[in-house]
């Protein structure tokens, strides 16, 4: 009851610090920190993890007594309310200072209501749809007792052999900058005092994406020019959007450890972007400073509380040897207090000191999760995310006749629709593909359904691939295909629901062969012999080489992992009650040996003249093209658009001034539909080369059947700007040329000179 006192005590003064002035808050944390010991202060930085949940090797520890202790600050990896409640209250009312604690999770898309993938997500290049999902996520979270979240995921990824490439935005650092302030809106609201918002945690900073050959955890090497214009840009927007919190991540750059870079911490975090949040580490990365090679064990704790670092996420490490380290002269105490400040203020920001229970409510555990509110935002959302990326002879939408074939491992597996981030889901609760497909059709047409194959031949490379949403491998692929083609011959059309399963993307999911699974391939290779229409409905965390697919089947709908309420949305777009609306945010290879291939890539030396043809001297492949299969910005609709020529308002940018570029869109189908209309700009000849196009502007405009809209597009001074060699925030005068276009390459170009 003590320490209950000590916090309560300005609230009880009439010293609301809800309400409180900044210097009644930095008084109140003074006086707190006044009482308080090294080692206690020490204790705030330390976040290990708790039981329930498992997202790392390193399991959790007894809390209680790390709690009684004062060595915590925060944990993660608990759920539900009752249980987070019971340690709040221990802290409180039994720990020293009665200090609440932090209680992480990652929520990363969605908490129980599952949305589609980040990846997913960003392809419907709304960022009203993506603070929704935050906003909801943040409500069922927060209902169970969540008041910290490691989420957003903004790391730009050009390797889709990266399994997190599912986690994130994809590879534009325009659209990622756009769509990781909406994640951070929807989580924090306008400040994080409300009950149903939380902290966001960005990560993984920095590079992550970038990890050599798309392996996870691996190396990076990168220079400053390419990390400040394509990969730190949405971590600066988060920041600049007020996030509370930000992670480090496991990589090495340029030799040194994420986790205990000064530079990038200290230097670029807190004094160029003035970031104030708190700076935590990733899973147990403490100890691998020293492993990985940049410190000696005993140093490691130190060196990373030096560069910036306030909490060590899982190794114990802080707690084991920063006061140690105080005695040897390694690190400040003045340091520690600032960290264990960082802490406090987090806690503050969350209002926990003025009532530590605000998130152990265990009524709002009953009333405020996996509501129908909520799982119709999600559905609708997940039909904003798919991608159509072919449809020959309009076969989609599919009407509700005859007999309709839905064929493959993934067509009846409820367990498999929701992809990486979806620990927390129960999937018991959700819908297949295939009860929602005859629940869509109803009388008017039958499904037929036959499962067609494993995920792979290989029981083991299977049970690899479905790690804790297990699809039983039941042997005899050939008797599974054979099965298969009997249901096929049945029907009038064959939908096959195959891909990866939902465990092949996410952390720990790198892929060298990024295809079609082997034995589903082949399952749909003699599906397509038969002769009748093939719908592929492709369930992927990751762009997938589909050369053989995208030649010979007759449509392709990427429906990524679309979340708890992806059966009912896909049913949604396949029988026509929604048309496809999603634009690719990754590109699409030909083949794994062109990755990296992104859309906004410098010029080469000896430019390929003629595409398709090999040319020798040129810069391109013997054996395959330099083209991508889908382009980043592609995706089909129902509807078609046809886009008028575009105009300048002038062909001359002063300084201060501003150009508008406008273009007619019309819709020339035969569905209401949204267009994503995107602008791309190019700077020809500048300081250090620039990319043939960059992402600058977009609209998502709806357009019914028959209509048209104009688009405009401010282009000013800003949007020219990029970082040069000494890393200055430049635009050079000159001429520049703007395009317009419904994806990166199918595109209309304009030129103005900027003064
Ligand atoms: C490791 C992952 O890299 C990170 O994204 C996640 O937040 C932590 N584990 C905690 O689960």
């Amino acid at each position: 009851m003590r320490s209950l006192i000590n916090y309560i005590i300005p609230a009880v003064a009439g010293i609301s610090l809800l309400s409180c002035s900044k210097n009644d808050s930095d008084a109140f944390i003074d006086d707190l920190m006044s009482r308080m010991t090294l080692e206690e202060k020490i204790g705030q930085l330390n976040l290990p993890v708790g039981g329930d949940i498992q997202s790392g090797v390193v399991l959790g520890p007894q809390l209680d007594s790390l709690i009684l202790e004062g060595s915590i600050g925060g944990f993660f990896n608990v759920k539900g309310v009752e249980e987070i409640s019971r340690l709040q209250h221990l802290a409180v009312e039994k720990g020293p200072h009665g200090i609440p604690l932090l209680v992480g999770a990652d929520v990363v898309h969605g908490y129980e209501t599952i949305f589609p993938i980040p990846l997913a997500l960003s392809c419907s290049w709304d960022s009203v749809a993506v603070e929704r999902m935050a906003h909801i996520s943040a409500i069922e979270a927060t209902a169970d007792g969540v008041n910290w979240n490691f989420s957003p995921m903004v790391d730009i990824c050009r390797d889709p052999r990266w399994g997190r490439i599912a986690e994130g935005s994809g590879e534009d650092p325009y659209l990622g900058s756009i769509l990781a302030k909406a994640y951070v809106r929807g989580y924090q609201g306008d400040n994080m005092k409300s009950d149903s918002t939380l902290m966001a945690c960005v990560k993984h900073f920095a590079l992550y994406g970038a990890t050599e050959g798309g392996r996870d955890y691996n190396t990076v090497d990168m220079s400053k020019e390419r990390m400040f214009n394509y990969y730190l840009p949405p971590f600066q927007a988060t920041v600049d959007a007020g996030v509370g919190s930000l992670m480090s991540s496991f990589n090495l750059i340029n030799g040194q450890h994420a986790t205990a870079a000064k530079w990038l911490l200290n230097d670029v975090l807190r004094d160029d972007w003035e970031f104030q949040g708190l700076i935590a580490t990733d899973y147990n990365s403490i100890p691998e400073v020293s492993t990985m090679g940049t410190s000696a064990m005993e140093d490691a704790a130190a060196n990373a509380l030096n560069a910036g670092t306030d909490m060590d996420m899982v190794s114990g490490l802080y707690v084991k040897t920063l006061a140690d380290a105080v005695k040897r002269g390694l690190v400040k105490e003045k340091t520690i207090d600032d960290a264990c400040r960082r802490v406090l203020e987090a806690k503050q920001k969350l209002g926990l000191f003025d009532d530590p229970y605000k998130y152990c409510n265990e009524e709002r555990a009953k009333g405020d999760i996996f509501t129908p509110a909520h799982r119709d935002m999600a559905r609708e959302i997940a039909a904003q995310t798919f991608v159509l990326m072919k449809n020959d002879n309009n076969i989609l939408p599919l009407k509700k006749r005859g007999r309709i074939a839905l064929i493959g491992p993934l067509a009846d597996a409820a367990n498999n629709m929701c992809g990486c981030w979806s620990m927390l889901a129960k999937t018991e609760n959700h819908e297949s593909l295939l009860t929602a497909f005859r629940n869509a059709v109803g009388n008017e047409a039958e499904i037929l359904y036959a499962k067609g194959s494993n995920v792979y031949y290989d029981e083991t490379t299977q049970k690899n691939a479905t790690g804790l949403r297990r699809i039983e491998h039941t042997g005899d692929d050939a008797g599974l295909h054979a099965e298969a083609l009997l249901v096929a011959a049945q029907s009038d059309v064959i939908v096959a629901a195959i891909g990866e399963s939902s465990d092949m993307s996410g952390e720990s999911a790198s892929r060298t062969e990024i295809t079609i699974p082997d034995t589903q391939r082949d399952l749909l290779k003699k599906l397509v012999n038969t002769g009748k229409p093939v719908v592929l409905l492709l369930f992927t965390g990751r762009p997938l080489v589909l050369d053989w697919e995208s030649e010979n089947v007759t449509s392709i709908l990427n429906v990524w992992f679309g979340g708890s309420e992806a059966g009912d949305a896909i049913a949604d777009v396949v029988f026509g009650g929604k048309s496809p609306q999603g634009k690719l945010t990754t590109t699409f290879p030909r083949s794994v040996g062109q990755v990296p291939l992104y859309y906004n890539h410098l010029m080469s030396s000896h430019p390929d003249p003629q595409e398709g043809v090999f040319n020798r001297y040129c810069s391109n492949y013997i054996d395959c093209s330099n083209e991508p299969l889908y382009p980043f910005g592609y995706g089909l609709s129902y509807t078609t658009f046809e886009y008028g020529k575009p105009q300048l308002s002038s062909t001359t940018l002063e300084r201060d001034g501003t150009v508008t570029l406008s273009v007619e869109i019309k819709n020339t189908g035969d569905y209401d539909g949204v267009e994503i209309v995107q602008m791309y700009l190019r700077d020809p000849v500048a300081q250090i080369a620039r990319p043939v196009k960059e992402l600058k502007d977009f609209r998502r405009v709806y357009i019914p059947k028959g209509g048209k809209k104009r688009v405009e597009f401010t282009i000013d001074a800003e949007k020219l700007k990029y970082y040069n060699a000494d890393l200055e925030y430049v635009y050079d005068p000159g001429e520049f040329r703007v395009m317009v276009g419904p994806d990166s390459e199918n595109l209309q170009t304009l030129t103005f000179t900027a003064k």
